[in-house]
């Protein structure tokens, strides 16, 4: 079977953009986890499912596959630095949660001010995804607030728009 070497895979999806979401749990200790996904897509209408995508070398990943609700906070396009925070890597011990102003939601979950949507999911299934876990999530309960959505597009932090406006342009 042919492969394709990792940095051609990064390449090509690098072109597909996604949104970008900050993932928060509470972990049986009480500590808040969280981490930046661009994985997060609806799954199913009936039963309302969603799902995002976990490295398993994170330090996060054992706190979020035993934990029985996890939120996505969808970032809005002035977020990009909040995004930059829940990426670095917490195996140093790093706080992620210090300096981002975060409002306990229901459960307790840590949810992002100002986000584009919050989504409370109770853990559905966790499936085998090569070295990542795919959390699939049941929505519980969403709060939007239609700010304009921050996207990932070409290793950039974009707004939706953005490159079609540079089309039009173009083409002018
Ligand atoms: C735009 C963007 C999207 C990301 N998407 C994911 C993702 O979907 N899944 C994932 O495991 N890591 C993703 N990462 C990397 C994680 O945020 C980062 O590795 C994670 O915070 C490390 O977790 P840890 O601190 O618990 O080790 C993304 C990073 C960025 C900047």
């Amino acid at each position: 079977m042919p492969t394709i070497d990792p940095a051609e895979f990064a390449r090509t999806m690098a072109h597909v953009p996604t949104p970008v979401t900050v993932v928060t749990t509470v972990d049986a200790a009480g500590r808040r986890l969280g981490f930046t996904a661009g994985s997060f897509t609806s799954l199913s209408l009936d039963p309302p499912l969603v799902l995002v995508c976990l490295a398993k070398k994170a330090s996060c990943h054992e706190g979020f596959v035993h934990s029985r609700r996890f939120l996505v906070n969808v970032l809005a396009a002035d977020q990009a630095d909040v995004a930059g925070a829940f990426a670095r890597s917490g195996h140093s011990g790093l706080d992620k949660f210090a300096g981002t102003p975060m409002q306990p939601l229901e459960h307790g979950l840590p949810g992002l001010t100002d986000a584009t949507a919050r989504i409370v999911c109770a853990l559905h299934d966790v499936l085998d995804g090569g070295d990542h876990s795919i959390l699939v999530g049941r929505m519980e309960s969403a709060e939007v607030s239609g700010a304009e959505p921050l996207v990932y597009h070409n290793r950039r932090f974009t707004r939706p728009g953005s490159t079609a406006e540079l089309l039009s342009s173009a083409a002018r």
